[in-house]
């Protein structure tokens, strides 16, 4: 065959096709995770340690809903492991992330910053659903004048193609649904354009690919 024009456009056409295909009837039929109940499963550890408790402590907030979260989905979700909090830098927010979950069609991820930080949403190829663990979030989509709230137990949905600024001081529970490997580039580029910290880049990567490579072996994609 020869790498002509046409023929490349041909092959451009096909992987388009495939591709659409496959993000539009093949991949939704592989989510496992319902986000009304992630909802009320935070609601449950907020309950017990969240911001307005006697108890209040992230830390075992964020224990105590990972142990549910492994309960309620114990084929998907790991557990917590503390030593493997990363940085991620994206749309000029940062933020501190540590995975729960990481397949070809879904993340589920504890997501935010006790120091706060704002920015550019993103334009993704899926979903997203942010359950407010502690602290707050707030944010806006053009033409808004006034901020949106977000606290403990809410959870802000932003459909598949949206954008917005956000604000957030404090963590959330983030679930994304939709296609995960093209999101990757949002949440990578920053490492290489403007921090250069190649160790947390790294490490997301490793990560990352062991997460997806797991359940991709129970036949999850
Ligand atoms: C929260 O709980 C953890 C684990 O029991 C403890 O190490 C930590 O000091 C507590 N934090 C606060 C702010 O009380």
């Amino acid at each position: 065959m020869k790498f002509d024009a046409l023929n490349i456009g041909r092959i451009i056409v096909y992987i388009t096709i495939i591709f659409s295909v496959l993000d539009r009837y093949v991949l939704p039929k592989f989510h496992v995770f319902d986000p009304k109940r992630l909802q009320e499963i935070c609601k449950e550890s907020i309950e017990l340690y969240g911001d307005d408790s006697p108890n209040y402590n992230r830390t075992l907030l964020f224990n105590d809903l990972a142990e549910r979260l492994q309960k309620e989905y114990p084929k998907y979700v790991t557990e917590l492991k503390w030593d493997e909090w990363v940085f991620n830098n994206a749309g000029n927010a940062m933020g501190g992330m540590v995975l729960l979950h990481a397949s070809i069609s879904e993340y589920l991820i504890i997501f935010g910053t006790p120091v706060g930080t704002e920015g550019h949403t993103g334009i993704h190829m899926a979903h997203d659903y942010f359950t407010i663990l502690s602290g707050q979030q707030t944010f806006y989509y053009a033409g808004d004048v006034e901020k949106r709230l977000f606290k403990p137990g809410d959870q802000n949905h932003m459909v598949r193609g949206d954008k917005a600024q956000y604000a957030l001081n404090g963590f959330a529970l983030e679930l994304a649904q939709g296609c995960i490997p093209c999101m990757l580039p949002f949440g990578f580029l920053e490492a290489v354009t403007s921090t250069m910290d190649y160790q947390s880049f790294g490490r997301t990567v490793l990560i990352t690919a062991r997460h997806m490579g797991l359940n991709l072996l129970q036949g999850k994609l």
